[in-house]
């Protein structure tokens, strides 16, 4: 059954122009009552304009979708992707000491354990230089070739954790555009160099361009015959990385019940594990594996993916608000809005409801954000004084690594906290005027210039606090960040796992390859597309 917003906008559209700071004046446990905590991760929601209505009627669209028994469908390994035919069980990769899980009767526990210790040996060996480049000299630098979620997991997880690298330096490579692999390449020595070739399918264009272009670089160094000491895979597909030529015993594999957004968790998170060990490696599962008992056990009061839902369904289907900005106050998570990207947009931007039929409500938002404090001197003008609303929702953690250099956490924290409360707080005309006049302003011009400083305040955000980001605090919160949008997209009626729109574009540039090189014409083609084809046909190197 498709939910129904209908009531939920009508208490959106009663509380009117209600202000936040209404909802702070009329109930002095607001900050504690609309905030959870779950193994010491606090999520606070109350600089949001939901009431006591709101959450329960939102919480009325958790049974009524069937959260409850749809989450454990996906705990259990049911086919619940159910356009590809799959089970959905990143959770498997990071059950550590749980019972079996079964996908078409079989276990697949045993397997995940087993791979993961393979991993675990690999890991070990290369961080002891007991597994060594074709010369014997140990690896200094990795190459993780991949793109979509066999780069962007690892990415945003290796530059989260790089207080805990005492590996080899690892390195990404995901663009087709030839400058990304130069400019990874060009500072880097082929003979301690390890590429790893991460792509579930193997089969996609991008990295598999650049896995070549991998190996001749390698192949100019160590030859054909020490090629094989240099390359392994992380791959669903054994034939497809046996056909490219890398030994077995170099391949860890997964299997196609891992999405690949949700695949840092297993073999493609392998080039992590080679930076910090296997020992930080199991901390950072642990993590998810903590909220994933959160989330399977918690009531929904106090449920942070669940919460964080709402909050998200609250924001887009019922405010309208189209997107949602993430702004870490952690430097580290840079690649995190990326990441979230991914996640959110792949996972819920669908326009088809499971059954087929159109959905009758807008899709997942749009995603997107950057560190604080950088985004301040960015984008945050619009934030504040535009005229859209963008939820915002702030990570920060409590303290950084930097030993001496703690007076600057601090700033960044007050900063954190400074900019949520100036877009829940806002700045009053009367308040602007003031300013100005104290500034020898008056008249006409004093109330011109106060009203460019006019603040409408507001303005809804959300904090994710953390004592310190470490690899079990970073599990954590990719894990809420997972089923939050699990939730979103049950309560949407949606696939959240299959990503069926990133396939025309694929096809059409396979397709154009031909039309550019003109070996192909570009028959059935548009006048735009056509045309761009010919100017960049007309340029010479
Ligand atoms: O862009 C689509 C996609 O299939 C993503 O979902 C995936 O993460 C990415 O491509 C890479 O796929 P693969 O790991 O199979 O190379």
């Amino acid at each position: 059954m498709s939910v129904d917003f209908a009531a939920l906008k009508a208490l959106h559209a009663t509380a009117g122009d209600r202000h936040i700071l209404e909802l702070f004046q009329q109930d002095e446990d607001r900050a504690s009552r609309f905030s959870a905590i779950a193994d010491g991760l606090l999520f606070d929601y109350s600089k949001t304009n939901m009431d006591d209505s709101a959450l329960a009627a939102l919480m009325a669209l958790l049974e009524v979708a069937g959260v409850a028994e749809k989450r454990e469908a996906m705990f259990s390994g049911q086919k619940i992707n159910d356009t590809e035919g799959r089970a959905v069980l990143h959770t498997a990769l990071r059950n550590l000491d749980g019972g079996e899980v079964l996908v078409d009767g079989k276990d697949v526990i045993a397997g995940v354990r087993h791979t993961l210790a393979r991993m675990d040996d690999f890991a070990d060996r290369v961080r002891r230089g007991s597994i060594s480049a074709y010369s014997g000299a140990p690896f200094e630098d990795v190459v993780n070739i991949g793109i979509g979620g066999s780069d962007l997991g690892p990415v945003m997880a290796y530059e989260a954790l790089k207080p805990y690298e005492d590996g080899p330096r690892c390195h990404f490579v995901s663009n087709v555009d030839g400058a990304h692999i130069n400019d990874v390449l060009k500072g880097l020595n082929p003979q301690t160099t390890l590429v790893i070739v991460a792509s579930k399918t193997f089969t996609t264009i991008e990295t598999m361009t650049n896995a070549k272009a991998a190996r001749d670089w390698l192949v100019k160094a160590v030859g054909e015959e020490g090629i094989s000491k240099h390359f392994a895979a992380l791959s669903t597909a054994k034939d497809k990385t046996a056909a490219f030529g890398i030994d077995p015993d170099l391949v860890f594999g997964f299997e196609d019940w891992v999405g690949g957004r949700y695949s840092v968790w297993g073999p493609i998170g392998l080039s992590l594990m080679l930076a910090i060990g296997p020992q930080k490696f199991a901390e950072f599962l642990r993590g998810a594996q903590a909220m994933d008992t959160h989330f399977r056990t918690a009531e929904w009061q106090d449920n942070l993916p669940v919460l964080l839902a709402l909050v998200g369904i609250w924001h887009n289907q019922v405010c309208g608000y189209a997107t949602r900005a993430v702004l870490p106050y952690e430097q580290r998570l840079v690649r995190l809005p990326a990441y979230l990207q991914q996640l959110e947009m792949e996972s819920n931007g669908k326009g088809v409801a499971m059954d087929g039929t159109d959905l009758p409500f807008n899709s997942g938002p749009v995603v997107w954000g950057e560190p604080g404090t950088n985004g301040q001197h960015a984008f945050y003008q619009l934030i504040h004084q535009g005229t859209r609303v963008v939820p915002c929702e702030f990570l920060v953690g409590r303290f950084g690594h930097e030993k001496g250099l703690e007076h600057m956490h601090e700033l960044l924290v007050s900063n954190c906290l400074a900019q949520s409360e100036a877009l829940l707080r806002g700045r009053s005309l009367d308040e602007a005027r003031a300013i100005m006049a104290a500034k020898g302003f008056e008249g006409a011009e004093l109330e011109r210039q106060a009203r460019h400083r006019v603040f409408p305040g507001n303005r809804p955000s959300t904090t994710l606090a953390y004592e310190k980001l470490t690899p079990f605090v970073l599990g954590q919160i990719v894990a809420l960040y997972e089923h939050r949008v699990f939730v979103e997209g049950v309560i949407l009626g949606i696939n959240s796992f299959d990503q069926w729109g990133v396939e025309l574009g694929k096809e059409l540039a396979l397709a154009l390859q031909p039309v550019l090189a003109g070996e192909a014409d570009g028959a059935g083609k548009d006048g735009s597309t056509l045309q761009l084809v010919q100017y960049l046909q007309t340029k010479t190197a």
